[in-house]
């Protein structure tokens, strides 16, 4: 249940008027207090508290509310009933029901061919997995695409590369055979990760080089047999190696991995329904789209479709991307996720959706996110001043849990080390505002106290050890719920509404930091209420399993919508 919608609705219905509804700090004054006498007495010029005391009859007629009062100016607090706030709890957050299912395209991940991921893929990855668990969970359906960089420049850099050091290669001869097996020229994937940095070295200063591989491109997005066959023998290298990251970093699997080449094929009706509407224009050998509106203050460049080689780049390949996903799965919302810095290349793209009639730009939506960056500032560095890569990173990772860890004295398996890690990586990012930057820093991610994965799966734990030496609850009638018991089961009561905002908002970081709150209510609580110690009667014990379960049930839902595992012990 979203309670606070249930109470806001109930009382506006009550006094026929939209009211604020907050939660007051100082819990001790009521579950609730509304501002509603104080804006109803504005209006009819008067004293707020008079009419506050007319509002509180009404009130206590809604048989949820224990009791309301005024206070200060003439806020109401309000209280609910125990047994309400009980029963509501015991129900799961399974059945959400949303008004109107949307069937979303989701674009993230988005890995390039043989290009090893690195820190600037985390974002995409673990936000955008969050984003779409989420999406689920209020019963969107999703299609989640990892639209690989699998057909621009970088191809043909990587070809000519291997064709600068292999002339001799097949690939590369008049008289190549187009029908021969070519596996055995497949190379261990952390070789092919080094051509691309190395070729787009000697590119900046060798232009016969950069020249070469602006035809390689070309060539072989026009068919060129010797190339493609060597593409086809990279391209599986570099898949594996992204679904073994997908693996590593628990994300569900995209449901399409399909990108830039996959787009090129709808070349033709593209560029059909392009020059019907006359939108390609000619500029200095290339094709261009127009995008330029007369109310642009900003400079807005043309979009290239052909370049001057007759080559599609990467702009035109995110249209005819559009259009692919318009005849199958016709979406009601796309929603990209990339660095910010792609922010006009996604401005200009949507400005073709309108001006083609392919979508409507209001169901067009680019999510840009921040930097992480080092202590000094500047975007994350390995110790050897390399842009880091994601497989340095969680080894990295990795070795601070292991080091917390053994200085604890405990001694845990690799799974669980791996768990630990892998929670303070991605709560670490989820938890902050996906649009800005944040500093990244291995060893205070890794702390169990604080608000760090590690402290969070460390509280779920908790709450699982507890359960299973319990063994079977029996629950019996409630007594009265202490104010601990009552402020954790009302914030397991703000989940659905949380789930809701993190998603119209698109805000992972309301669902970490209300994982976060959870696990601080949940261990006052633990704190202060005794379970299992003996002195416990059968009642108190039954009531307070109770709370703990839908706790847990609570807080294992939240951890699995931010795609962590909760191991066996810590
Ligand atoms: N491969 C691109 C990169 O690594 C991101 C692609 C994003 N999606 C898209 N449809 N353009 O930067």
């Amino acid at each position: 249940m979203n309670l606070y919608k249930y109470v806001s609705d109930a009382i506006n219905d009550k006094l026929g008027f939209i009211a604020n509804l907050e939660t007051p700090r100082n819990r001790s004054f009521g579950d609730f207090s509304t501002n509603a006498a104080m804006v109803m007495a504005k209006q009819a010029g008067k004293n707020p508290r008079e009419i506050a005391a007319e509002i509180l009859p009404k009130l206590s007629e809604l048989n949820f509310i224990e009791s309301a009062s005024v206070a200060g100016p003439g806020f109401i607090n309000i209280k609910l009933k125990d047994d309400f706030i009980w029963h509501a709890a015991a129900q799961t957050h399974d059945n959400v029901s949303i008004n109107k299912p949307l069937t979303i395209d989701m674009d993230y991940g988005s890995y390039n061919v043989a290009k090893s991921l690195h820190i600037g893929h985390l974002r995409t990855s673990i936000v955008g997995d969050t984003l779409n668990r989420i999406a689920k969970h209020l019963g969107h359906k999703t299609i989640s695409y990892n639209h690989m960089g699998d057909w621009g420049r970088s191809m043909g850099l990587v070809i000519a590369w291997i064709k600068r050091n292999h002339p001799d290669w097949p690939f590369f001869q008049k008289n190549f055979d187009a029908t021969a097996d070519y596996s055995n020229y497949a190379m261990p994937v952390e070789e092919l990760d080094t051509y691309y940095p190395a070729a787009a070295a000697l590119a900046k200063t060798d232009e016969d080089f950069m020249e070469e591989a602006r035809i390689i491109t070309a060539e072989l997005q026009r068919g060129h047999p010797g190339y493609n066959a060597l593409y086809n023998v990279f391209l599986p290298i570099s898949l594996e190696s992204m679904m073994e990251t997908v693996k590593r970093l628990n994300i569900m699997p995209f449901d399409k991995n399909l990108g830039e080449k996959n787009a090129a094929q709808y070349i033709e009706p593209v560029e059909k329904m392009l020059r019907e509407k006359n939108l390609l224009v000619k500029s200095d050998g290339a094709e261009v789209i127009v995008v330029k509106k007369d109310t642009d203050t900003a400079p807005m460049p043309p979009v290239m479709f052909y370049n001057s080689r007759g080559a599609v780049p990467y702009d035109a390949t995110d249209i005819m991307a559009l259009y692919y996903r318009k005849i199958t799965d016709n979406p009601d919302k796309i929603i990209y996720l990339t660095d910010i810095r792609q922010k006009l290349h996604f401005e200009q793209l949507f400005r073709v959706a309108e001006i083609t009639g392919l979508f409507p730009p209001e169901n067009l939506e680019h999510i840009g996110y921040g930097t992480i960056n080092g202590a000094d500032g500047k975007p994350f560095k390995t110790r050897d001043g390399n842009a880091a890569g994601l497989n340095d990173i969680i080894e990295m990772i990795n070795n601070a849990v292991k080091k917390r860890v053994s200085e604890s004295g405990k001694n845990l398996p690799p799974e669980t080390i791996d768990s630990i890690a892998l929670a303070a990586l991605k709560f670490n990012d989820l938890m902050h505002d996906l649009r800005s930057d944040y500093v990244f820093d291995p060893d205070a991610v890794t702390s169990f106290e604080g608000r760090t994965g590690p402290y969070i799966l460390y509280t779920a734990v908790r709450l699982n050890s507890v359960l299973k030496k319990a063994g079977e609850i029996k629950a019996g009638p409630l007594v009265t719920l202490s104010d601990d018991e009552r402020n954790l089961l009302i914030e397991t009561l703000d989940f659905e509404r949380t789930v809701q905002s993190a998603f119209d908002n698109r805000a992972t970081d309301m669902i970490a930091n209300y994982a976060y709150d959870l696990c601080q209510l949940i261990n006052t609580f633990y704190h202060n209420c005794p379970i299992l110690r003996e002195d416990i009667d059968d009642k108190t014990r039954g009531q307070r399993l109770t709370v703990t379960q839908i706790a847990r049930d609570t807080l294992a839902t939240t951890i699995d919508l931010m795609g962590l595992k909760i191991p066996e012990e810590m």
